[in-house]
């Protein structure tokens, strides 16, 4: 079966003064097909955010590495011309919601000439056409027709994000990643925006990339989780094999530190840091944090075992039978 988007291999590192910074490295995943939303959760610094960049070629001038293959709808677009991927693919078939997005209108721009900017550059609509689709969306989202109108200091947060996700959405693509959208907002927002985005991949068959630092969140909207640590993807499985039959110690761990609710266990959190990706551990990435290290982690990188159909995990455990 194809996928929608195949990410193969990608490797996107940073070059710094001390030497590369390995934010991305050989992260492969895929997405079946729209309407379903695959959560990309780690830690802060894990590399989430270049990974997006990454996938949506928004890369900074420091670059040291790129590359590795991403597959959208049967097409390359690592190696295609910049001047395609920009008239093609960008924001019309991939989208992005940066992280920190609500920063992200320029604040003397009325929010509705923002919306429908792309809309109306790229010809696809005329401007009274563009406003009428932007206020479509702003209602869809839940925000009142008037807020075409208004300045982004107009809006609360909450509304910013929304406002945000509406702007993603004016070319109809079929993928947007969404980086960190609820973090910088309170916890009955954030149940919000997660509600609005179950009712986008539904109604919109969209195929979300939802990245998050909150492995509990992810989970309430995810069918897929993959687990980023260090660069890498160390776990990846429908989300009930995730949560329920986490093979590598870091998901264990990650999962282990929730506090919950009606329960005597205490949240247990993961000793030690995350690695500076200027010069991550040796071998297995995790094992200086490792409660189970063992004789090859920190001289081999663990391949990607299959503990089970559909999961992969980069662990010696699951090799040597213990894991
Ligand atoms: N332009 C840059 N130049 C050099 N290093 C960078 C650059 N941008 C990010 N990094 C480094 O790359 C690593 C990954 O950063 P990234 O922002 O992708 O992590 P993240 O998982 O999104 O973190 P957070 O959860 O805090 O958003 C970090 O070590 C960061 O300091
Ligand atoms: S490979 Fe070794 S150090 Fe890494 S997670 Fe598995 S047991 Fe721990
Ligand atoms: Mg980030």
């Amino acid at each position: 079966m194809t996928s929608l988007l195949d990410v193969r291999d990608l490797t996107f590192h940073y070059a710094d003064r001390a030497g590369p910074v390995r934010a991305v490295d050989n992260v492969s995943f895929s997405l079946a097909s729209g309407g379903s939303a695959l959560g990309l959760v780690g830690e802060s610094g894990s590399g989430k955010s270049s990974l997006a960049l990454a996938i949506m070629r928004m890369l900074p001038t420091n670059v040291a590495r790129y590359d590795g293959e991403v597959w959208l709808d049967g097409q390359e677009l690592l190696g295609m011309a910049e001047n395609r991927f920009r008239q093609e693919i960008r924001w019309r078939k991939l989208a992005l919601v940066p992280q920190g997005a609500q920063n992200g209108f320029n604040p003397v721009l009325r929010v509705g000439e923002q919306i429908i900017e792309p809309l109306v550059v790229s010809g696809a609509a005329g401007k009274r056409e563009a406003r009428a689709r932007a206020q479509e969306l702003l209602a869809y989202v839940g925000l009142p027709a008037d807020v075409y109108l208004r300045y982004p200091h107009e809006l609360s947060g909450g509304m910013k994000q929304r406002a945000m996700i509406a702007a993603a959405l004016i070319l109809e693509p079929p993928v947007v990643i969404m980086d960190e959208p609820t973090s910088a907002l309170d916890a009955s927002v954030q149940t919000q925006i997660t509600n609005l985005l179950k009712r986008l991949k539904q109604d919109m068959n969209l195929a979300i990339i939802f990245i998050t630092h909150d492995i509990a969140l992810a989970s309430d909207l995810c069918d897929d989780l993959a687990v980023v640590y260090a660069g890498e993807i160390v776990e990846i499985g429908s989300a009930e094999q995730v949560l329920l039959h986490p093979s590598h110690p870091y998901t264990q761990r990650l999962l282990a530190s929730i506090p919950r609710l009606h329960s005597d266990t205490l949240p247990q959190f993961i000793p030690g840091a995350p690695p500076d990706l200027r010069e991550p551990p040796a071998g297995c990435r995790f094992h200086p944090r490792c409660p189970l290290v063992f004789e090859p982690c920190a001289q081999k990188s663990p391949p990607a075992f299959e503990p089970a159909d559909g999961q992969m995990a980069r662990c010696w455990l699951i090799e040597d039978g213990s894991g």
